[in-house]
């Protein structure tokens, strides 16, 4: 059974298509693209069907990510039957998340930054602020990757 991981933020235009991406990019590099599967949601469902931010698919398109095929949908409660980690970018997500969360559910929840090294637990919302944001998002997240690959082939 191939493992199912799920990224979540607010709106799934900025943070968690942009770990959506990179993370893709690492499974697809390390030849484990049946072995681990991919997706993004949001918690709330403003921007359902939407590409990501032209600002984050921007700032992913300069370091070799290309988000543009994503398209944004909102989480539901079938997902934490259907995904095996379910990963929240801030607190706010996480706690959304918890009160969605089935009682029978066997998924892992928890932030993604628990994933990396540094002294963030949380990706900060860059929606509202300038471009310094976006850099600051890709940086966690690609960080944040890594680590769950490793994690995560520790399991396979
Ligand atoms: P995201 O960023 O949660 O990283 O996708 C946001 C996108 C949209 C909004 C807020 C945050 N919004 O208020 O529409």
């Amino acid at each position: 059974m191939p493992k199912r991981v799920l990224f979540v933020c607010l709106g799934n235009i900025c943070r968690s298509p942009t770990a959506h991406g990179v993370f893709q990019q690492r499974v697809d590099g390390a030849g484990l693209s049946d072995a681990v599967l991919v997706d993004s949601a949001g918690t709330a469902g403003w921007h359902c069907g939407r590409a990501p931010d032209p600002r984050s698919q921007a700032f992913a398109a300069a370091h070799g990510y290309d988000l543009s095929a994503l398209r944004a949908r909102q989480v539901a409660a079938e997902d934490f039957r259907q995904f095996d980690y379910i990963l929240a970018m801030d607190r706010a997500n996480l706690s959304d998340l918890q009160a969605l969360r089935p009682v029978d559910s066997r998924a892992e929840l928890a932030l993604f930054l628990d994933y990396a090294d540094g002294a963030c637990d949380e990706v900060p919302d860059p929606y509202y602020g300038g471009d310094d944001g976006f850099v600051t998002v890709l940086r966690l997240v690609e960080a944040a990757a890594d680590g769950l690959l490793t994690a995560i082939r520790r399991t396979l």
